[in-house]
């Protein structure tokens, strides 16, 4: 059992918090703050803040905190529990190698990964570029259109593209058609996604699908060997209503390595009227011929084998790509190109009003948080190498794959397939556990290819094998050597020098076959070509990171965010290869390591939160709600209350909560809010009421989206109960209760967390998160990875798995005392600010005064611009963009209420930071002022003009009314946005979202 919580004040315990936090308390500027905001103290604050009532009824129950070198040593302790073998096991995860350029100065550099959601365009230029860059890369391997910026794994993806065909489909039909060469762990997530879609899988062969009558009937019993070989269960032989398919996903190459010319299934799957999606390994199609020749319409897969370690599963970036009719479909962000108040090309996030933040819960999906910085990595790879580098790489796969091929041939196995790019499947009949045990003991994982009979193919008995079949995918990393040692592997008494690999490969052919042979060129943009060396791609990584604004140059001050501080020790384990190099399906005895991090992690956060159990499956705060809400979905399915669907959702809530919300198939019923802006006690109690046969939940942020820890939660929480309804509590703004309230004690049934927020994982740009999900006691049976769960929700049974390590380094060295004092600070900080600007701009919402004294925020405040707005036509959009010349990033815009600015500020920022910003915030209050007092224009003055590049400030004419040196607003280190005030319309009227030839957006 851990220790209490009050054994934890030893020297050691507090090495790290000093270092984490901005100010502790007991120190002058502590008090300096709370004598500004007119508290006795910091308890008294707190209290102040907090509602009455929910106060935690004991401590959390976390070890006492270490400092960070007992933190990492722990860790590494845990880590050597892994076991780094060689991994042949592929299914979409691959040996690479991570340049190390990219690795220093990518992955490990905060310039890149403390940056956040590339929303404030101008100050995120060298993300962007990166970024249209990656969508380049995929467009034009995959030889669509258009590309999304990243997804979150392959198989959601697929589900992803499965929901979009869905929305597109042109006839009545709910069945998807699924390749029975597709990897199992996509099968799976599909099964999940699609059933509260309504819509019905059906695996089967590529010719089935081809095969009107099979479509109509799902007659499928013809299992042929490449199903078979790809371990893949198909739709048996029983009768089902004749459906007509809307959508059908091709994996190229199949799971079990064939290479398959689809064409003519394509075209036949066409004819009917389906759409076709296309898993594709983004690798391959350096050499194959690509979905968009093939006639594919979408094309998804992973860019993992770009640069990206394993990683037990994550982070990667996944793809999309689509035919351009199909874009505004889409679902995720896409990066596209507009032009400035200068005229010059810039990029920000295009077509918006596809996604959750606009469109909410008829959004094309709920993703928000993507895989941003594994997208950069894969597109820097793809840089690094050129066109030429990548085909040099894809090819020596090929080639290493056919000569291993042969060589197995030659020594007597039945290789399954006579095509190949880099997985071959063997059939060894009754040698295969021999083999496999061989292969152990020297430290090698072959493939035994499983079949998803179940819920959940990860670890769950009843994941079946398929007898007598084995897999190898060979890789970047694999050698002329490795490729001798699996030929040992299987013919153990052959003499080692009786089979050298330069010899078998002067008998090898490949085994790509020759129609499928690439012809078109890719990656012709200049930047494909003019970064192989080392110091080419240093300079072009330092010249993209310094046109950006992230946490290592000032404070983010971004509301729903929790930009705090990445501590550098806890970013160190990642890239440790016993967190990097583990193949997600390795087998369990080789991941204990991670296994017991898991466990301990999950713990630890149960016990912040008050649950029973978590699952970190989910790869996202989004993918967390999802799941959540499934849950609640199964349990009451299991009370025989399958009927109920309605869920509640206050007006203000986070977009992801709506979208989420549909996607689980429930319908949304928006609940109002008062004019404190607390969730209406008046309308839930009507909403509950009218809706109680068929309440299934209701889902609120807690201290909710307006900052303020309301009082009528408990309320809430007991009237939903009361009408059969479970309570969804986002925890988004865990940030604000730990140690002092637990959602899971006040009266929540289910919450996800953002570890990329509270449990200091950094945003990396836009991504990667993860986002488990807690829940109460009765509903742990239906958590993902349960055998009678609600199924995988991410294609890795711990999600993105390699960046655990930095929540369980940030709760090891901060401890219960440590987090609670986050929360406390936190809290502090925002009431700081909260109280220093109020006589410029006023805090919308707070908890009623109690004493005379202000009323209290949360850990963020809402800034009003609404009345400044009607006053001199200066909006919030204008100061968010003016603090870009101060050089601060801006606080939240528009969210929760259209025309104020919401500012957390966290507990990591010291009162000098806190300062400056406050000092910026009141110099623009005075440029306001001049727009008042008439002496500038209301279309002509420095923030409808911000940001100001330095060559506008150079340029010989200056014909503003206030001075150059107003408007550079130079202060110490001056930051120079890049570019000026962007065109959002302009670009979404005809989006470009590649790049050409000339470099030119296309
Ligand atoms: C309140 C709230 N809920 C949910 C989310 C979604 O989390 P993610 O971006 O990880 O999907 C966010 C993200 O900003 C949020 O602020």
């Amino acid at each position: 059992m851990v220790d209490p919580v009050h054994a934890d004040c030893s020297a050691s315990s507090t090495a790290f918090l000093e270092r984490h936090l901005g100010n502790t308390d007991g120190i002058p500027d502590v008090e300096t703050m709370l004598r500004a905001v007119g508290a006795a103290s910091l308890d008294a604050l707190i209290d102040e803040a907090l509602a009455p009532g929910i106060a935690r009824s004991q401590d959390m129950a976390l070890p006492p905190a270490v400092d960070e070198d007992a933190a990492l040593a722990e860790l590494r302790a845990i880590a050597s529990e892994n076991r780094v073998c060689k991994s042949y096991i592929g299914q979409g995860y691959y040996g690479t190698r991570t340049p190390a350029v990219l690795l220093r100065n990518v992955l490990e550099n905060p310039a890149w990964y403390t940056a956040y959601t590339p929303y404030q365009a101008e100050i995120s230029q060298g993300r962007l570029e990166a970024l249209m860059w990656f969508q380049t890369l995929v467009a034009e391997l995959t030889a669509l259109d258009v590309a999304n910026a990243s997804m979150l794994d392959e198989a959601t993806a697929a589900a992803e593209a499965m929901a979009m065909a869905f929305r597109l489909r042109r006839t009545a039909g709910t069945t998807f058609l699924v390749d029975a060469e597709t990897f199992p762990q996509t099968i799976a997530v599909l099964r999940t996604r699609a059933e509260p879609l309504g819509i019905a899988l059906r695996v089967c062969s590529i010719e089935a699908m081809g095969n009107g009558d099979a479509m109509a009937h799902g007659d499928t019993t013809q299992v042929p060997d490449a199903a078979h070989a790809a371990g893949v269960p198909v739709t048996p032989d029983v009768p089902v209503a004749p459906d007509v398919p809307f959508g059908a996903l091709l994996q190229y190459p199949g799971a079990s390595g064939i290479v398959r010319d689809d064409r003519d299934g394509i075209a036949a799957l066409h004819a009917r009227g389906v759409l076709v999606i296309v898993a594709a390994d983004i690798l391959a199609l350096a050499l194959l011929t690509p979905p968009g020749e093939l006639g594919a319409d979408i094309a998804i897969g992973s860019t993992q084998r770009l640069g990206l370690p394993m990683g037990n599963g994550g982070p990667h970036a996944a793809y999309m790509a689509c035919r351009k009719e199909l874009m505004r479909a889409l679902p995720g962000r896409i990066v596209g190109a507009s032009v400035d108040t200068h005229g010059q090309i810039a990029y920000r996030l295009a077509l918006q009003t596809r996604e959750q933040h606009i469109r909410r819960d008829k959004a094309t999906s709920n993703v928000c948080t993507a895989q941003a910085l594994p997208a950069i990595v894969a597109a820097m790879y793809a840089v690094y190498h050129g066109p030429e580098g990548l085909r040099r790489i894809a090819s020596a796969i090929a080639r290493r794959t056919a000569v291993l091929a042969q060589g197995l041939r030659e020594l007597g196995q039945t290789v399954v397939h006579a095509s190949a790019f880099d997985t071959i499947t063997i059939d060894v009949g009754s040698a295969s556990s021999s083999i496999v045990e061989r292969a152990l003991a020297a430290g090698v994982n072959l493939g035994v290819p499983t079949m998803p009979d179940v819920h959940d193919v990860h670890d769950v008995p009843g994941t079946l094998a398929m007898p007598g079949l084995l897999r190898i995918a060979l890789d970047e990393t694999t050698t002329d050597a490795d490729v001798e040692a699996l030929w040992a592997l299987f013919a153990p008494l052959t003499a080692p020098d009786a089979f050298r690999y330069a010899d078998v490969a002067q008998r090898a052919s490949t085994l790509l076959p020759a129609a499928l042979e690439r012809h078109s060129s890719f990656l012709q943009h200049p930047v494909f070509h003019r970064h192989h060396s080392e110091t080419a791609m240093l300079r072009l990584l330092r010249r993209l990171s310094d046109r950006d604004l992230a946490l290592d140059r000032t404070m983010i001050p971004l509301g729903s965010c929790t930009m705090k501080l990445n501590a550098t020790s806890a970013m160190l384990p990642m890239t440790w290869p016993e967190f990097a190099d583990i193949h997600p399906f390795a087998p369990a005895a080789q991941r204990q390591g991670y296994a017991r991090l898991a466990q301990q992690l999950g713990q630890w956060l149960c016990a912040a939160t008050g649950y029973a159990g978590v699952s970190l499956q989910p790869n996202a705060g989004s993918q967390g709600e999802y799941a959540g809400l499934l849950v609640i979905r199964a349990w009451q399915r299991a009370q025989g209350q399958g009927h109920r669907n309605v869920c509640l959702i206050p007006a203000s809530a986070h977009g992801t909560n709506p979208a989420s919300a549909a996607l689980a198939g429930m319908q949304v019923v928006p609940v109002a809010c008062d004019a404190q802006g607390n969730v209406d006690l008046d309308d839930v109690r009507a909403q509950c009421a009218r809706h109680a046969d068929r309440l299934a939940a209701m889902m609120l942020t807690y201290p909710s989206t307006h900052g303020v820890f309301e009082d009528g939660i408990r309320t809430i929480c007991a009237l939903v109960h009361q009408h059969g309804g479970r309570v969804y509590i986002d925890g988004a703004n865990m940030n604000a209760m730990l140690g002092l309230c637990a959602p899971g004690e006040f009266g929540g049934d289910v919450s996800h967390l953002n570890l990329h927020k509270t449990f200091a994982i950094p945003h990396g740009g836009g991504g990667p998160g993860v986002g488990p999900v807690c829940v109460a006691q009765d509903l742990l049976p239906f958590l993902p990875g349960e055998p009678g769960g609600i199924g995988p929700v991410s294609a890795a049974p711990l999600g993105n798995a390699s960046v655990l390590p930095i929540s369980w380094m940030y709760c090891r060295m901060m401890g219960a005392r440590g987090l609670r004092e986050a929360s406390r600070m936190a809290i502090l900080h925002a009431n700081y600010l909260s109280v220093r600007l109020r006589a410029h701009y006023p805090t919308l919402y707070t908890r009623a005064p109690v004493g005379g004294k202000p009323g209290r925020v949360a850990h963020e405040c809402i800034l009003d611009l609404r009345p400044l707005r009607d006053a001199t036509g200066i909006t919030a959009e204008d100061v968010a963009k003016r603090l870009m010349d101060y050089g601060f990033h801006a606080p939240t815009l528009s969210f929760p209420v259209p025309g104020t600015l919401m500012v957390e500020p966290t507990e990591s920022e010291p009162i000098e930071e806190l300062d400056r910003f406050i000092d910026a915030m009141v110099a623009i209050r005075e440029e306001i002022a001049h727009v008042e007092r008439g002496e500038w224009p209301r279309d002509d003055n420095p923030l409808r003009n911000a940001p100001h590049t330095a060559p506008t400030l150079l340029a010989a004419s200056w014909m503003h009314p206030y001075s150059r040196e107003r408007a550079a607003a130079l202060g110490r280190d001056k930051y120079w946005p890049p570019v000026g005030r962007i065109d959002n319309a302009q670009g979404d009227r005809k989006p470009r979202c590649t790049l050409g030839a000339m470099g030119e957006p296309a």
